[in-house]
């Protein structure tokens, strides 16, 4: 049976193989992509998921969403991604966007059917819709993976805080509570999944292998510099791997609640018996997710 898919991102170098793996998998149909502010500007991430969406050679539709979090100032992870968000990836010059905080509301609102959501970047487009418009938003989401937060991990942008809950921990906090029976797959499993500095430089066999070692090769000189490995942490690619093999990650329940205050402790994650009852992931097989992208991305 084919899985109804919703994508949300901020591409990103690891929401591109997200992406390259979801429009190369025939059990899923993308409806949309929406776009989000995160690891590059909104208007920079809509122009790069247009951009792998035709190097993919797919029609899907990329609409822009929020151009920034609901309460805090922007900041990108140029560090990060690169100035363009896909390191040095060549791309296009991008096109104005008009942003559209309700973007993903009004295409859920669009289609008849329930589906499944998977967001990859802060969570600001689906606390919108929420927000607007709850009771659509539960009947209609029939599931929700979100690449969001850590339990045991250490951060990726204080020592404890995660970068897509750390942009927008009032977006968090709302889809926690929202109570949609969100999957959190968080820093505690994408930590398990890598690639090394080897396999990059190994991508060779096609034009967009190239295209897309020009964008890790950033990735891992980032991961040398701030995580001291030589290679590179891959998160999103890892819930789509869930949505084509179950059984790649294994959920606890567990209470959870978002720090909303400033420091190192902004956007963290933390358990407690009392916090929102959540299925969080804890178990991990890399390996499938890495065995999907070799067959389905690399080489292609
Ligand atoms: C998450 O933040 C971004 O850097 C990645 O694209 C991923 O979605 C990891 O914390
Ligand atoms: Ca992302």
């Amino acid at each position: 049976m084919t899985t109804e898919l919703i994508i949300d991102t901020d591409p990103g170098i690891d929401d591109c193989l997200g992406l390259l793996l979801a429009l190369a998998s025939p059990e899923l149909h993308v409806h949309a992509i929406v776009t989000v502010y995160g690891n590059t500007t909104l208007e920079y991430a809509t122009r790069n998921a247009s951009e792998i969406v035709r190097r993919a050679g797919a029609s899907v539709p990329v609409v822009a969403g929020s151009p920034a979090p609901l309460e805090r100032p922007l900041v990108t992870a140029v560090e990060t991604h690169g100035e363009s968000g896909l390191g040095y990836a060549s791309v296009p010059a991008p096109k104005p966007v008009g942003p559209d905080p309700e973007a993903l509301l009004k295409v859920v609102a669009s289609l008849e059917d329930p589906i499944t959501l998977v967001t990859l970047g802060p969570l600001t487009n689906l606390a919108v819709a929420i927000e607007a418009d709850p009771t659509l938003m539960r009947m209609r989401i029939r599931r929700h993976l979100a690449m969001a937060g850590n339990l045991a991990a250490r951060g990726n942008t204080t020592p404890h805080g995660e970068f897509n809950c750390w942009c927008d921990p009032e977006a968090t906090d709302r889809v926690l509570r929202a109570h949609l029976g969100t999957q959190w797959v968080g820093l505690d499993v994408t930590r398990q999944l890598l690639l090394t500095a080897e396999e990059v430089e190994r991508l060779d066999q096609t034009e967009r292998d190239r295209w897309l070692r020009d964008a890790l090769r950033f990735y891992v000189e980032f991961h040398r510099d701030f995580e001291g490995f030589d290679g590179c942490v891959i998160n999103d690619p890892l819930l789509i791997a869930q949505l084509l093999t179950p059984g790649t990650l294994s959920f606890k329940e567990v209470g959870v609640r978002v720090h909303l205050g400033e420091g190192d402790d902004r956007g963290r994650i933390v358990a407690e018996d009392d916090g929102t009852p959540t299925a969080f992931a804890t178990g991990v097989r890399p390996e499938h997710a890495v065995e999907l992208l070799r067959s389905r991305v690399f080489g292609h």
